[in-house]
């Protein structure tokens, strides 16, 4: 769990609804140690348990994170492999802690192209944490931002055909609720380690108005600390949705004005 040095140091009242990360960095970070890719994917995930610690004990709401793309297909055969295996065993060994910690857990993304026994794990893991609220931490696995734009495309259309949407009712706030992760906030603050500075088509709906932050560190390297950093950094942020500076300033002295 978080330890109250980290609590201390993130003001609660600017903490991200909802946080994005893509895990980058897992090859290069065994690749120094002389170890295969696969080592470094399995203490990815060793990171990732640190990261759902402290992401409930300080209290953020709403983890995402991107595990598999739809354009990791195109890596070597083995690999691929080597990583399906990794979910089913890695959802099978922390589903018990996930259970109790109350995390609940949804899987976004194309299934149709997973094994009967990955499918499998995925739905028992969502029906045994279903009505868990303390994290709701949800899980990229064949995830595309373009997919997921036209898979929504696609059902509101169908709701279209139908007769139950009509055409005029079409737009951003409809469609929005045809998207993954519909049910959540949309994200406030998108990590990547690993220093790429890319979004490689994660979350790109949910992400309008992220505040991005990049770092050097490799995922597996990426600790409760650095996550504190983050949340920082986040915490120092102007957020304007469209307004001006001067604007935002104002609404938030009035904002405290009215506080006392
Ligand atoms: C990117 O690093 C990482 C991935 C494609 C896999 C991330 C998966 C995990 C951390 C496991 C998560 C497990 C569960 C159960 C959700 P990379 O391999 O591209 O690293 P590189 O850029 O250094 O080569």
């Amino acid at each position: 769990m978080a330890n109250s040095k980290q609590q201390s140091e993130v003001s609660l009242v600017d903490l991200p609804a909802h946080v994005a990360i893509v895990m980058d960095g897992n090859g290069r970070w065994a690749k120094k140690r002389l170890m295969p890719r696969a080592a470094g994917h399995k203490a990815g995930v060793g990171a990732l348990n640190k990261i759902i610690e402290s992401a409930t004990g300080l209290g953020v709401k709403c983890l995402t994170v991107f595990a598999f793309s739809s354009e990791n297909w195109n890596r070597p055969k083995l690999e691929v492999s080597i990583l399906m295996d990794l979910f089913v065993s890695s959802i099978k060994k922390y589903l018990p802690e996930l259970i109790k910690a109350g995390v609940c857990l949804q899987f976004i993304g194309d299934r149709s192209a997973f094994s009967e026994k990955l499918i499998r794990s995925l739905v028992e893991a969502e029906e045994a944490t279903k009505s868990n609220t303390r994290l709701k931490f949800n899980i990229a696995m064949n995830y595309g931002g373009r997919w997921d734009i036209a898979a929504a495309t696609k059902s509101l259309l169908e709701d279209v055909q139908s007769g139950s949407v009509s055409t005029d009712d079409v737009n951003e706030e409809l469609l929005s609720k045809y998207m993954s992760l519909s049910n959540l906030p949309e994200v406030d603050l998108f990590i990547r380690t690993g220093g790429e500075h890319r979004i490689s088509n994660f979350l790109l709906w949910q992400c309008a108005y992220s505040e991005l932050y990049f770092t050097d560190v490799l995922w597996p390297d990426f600790n409760g600390e650095e996550f504190v950093q983050s949340l920082q950094w986040f915490s120092s942020r102007q957020r304007r949705f469209g307004r001006t500076g001067e604007q935002v300033e104002t609404e938030s002295d009035s904002r405290k004005v009215g506080k006392h």
